[in-house]
């Protein structure tokens, strides 16, 4: 049988400091999907300028800065992966 590990942090997936380099196996990860409306919010609230492109209906420029933030959490991601791990992202179809 495996015996597997299980830690719960509670935080911003852009800092997982407290997780060290190449020391995960397996992300499994839902995030929010940029310009899936339910998620609009989430977006402009970590960064303030997406909500501006948003109510300007500036949807390019909103679509590339929630990418943005999403380049940070896989940043994260590709940090903390071991070599040979493997991350599943659920995408949202547009
Ligand atoms: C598509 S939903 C996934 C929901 C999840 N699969 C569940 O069943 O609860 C995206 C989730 O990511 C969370 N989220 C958004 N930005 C985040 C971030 N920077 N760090 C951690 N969680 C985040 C949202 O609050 C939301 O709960």
């Amino acid at each position: 049988m495996i015996s597997t590990n299980h830690r719960l942090i509670i935080g911003d997936a852009k800092n997982l400091d407290r997780v060290p380099d190449e020391s995960v196996d397996l992300v499994v990860t839902s995030p929010p999907y940029p310009m899936i409306e339910m998620w609009d919010e989430t977006f402009g609230l970590q960064n303030r300028e997406i909500e501006r492109m948003l109510r300007k209906n500036e949807d390019g420029k909103a679509f590339e800065l929630m990418h943005r933030e999403l380049d940070l959490v896989w940043n994260e991601v590709a940090r903390v992966l071991s070599r040979g791990g493997i991350a599943c992202i659920n995408i949202g179809e547009r």
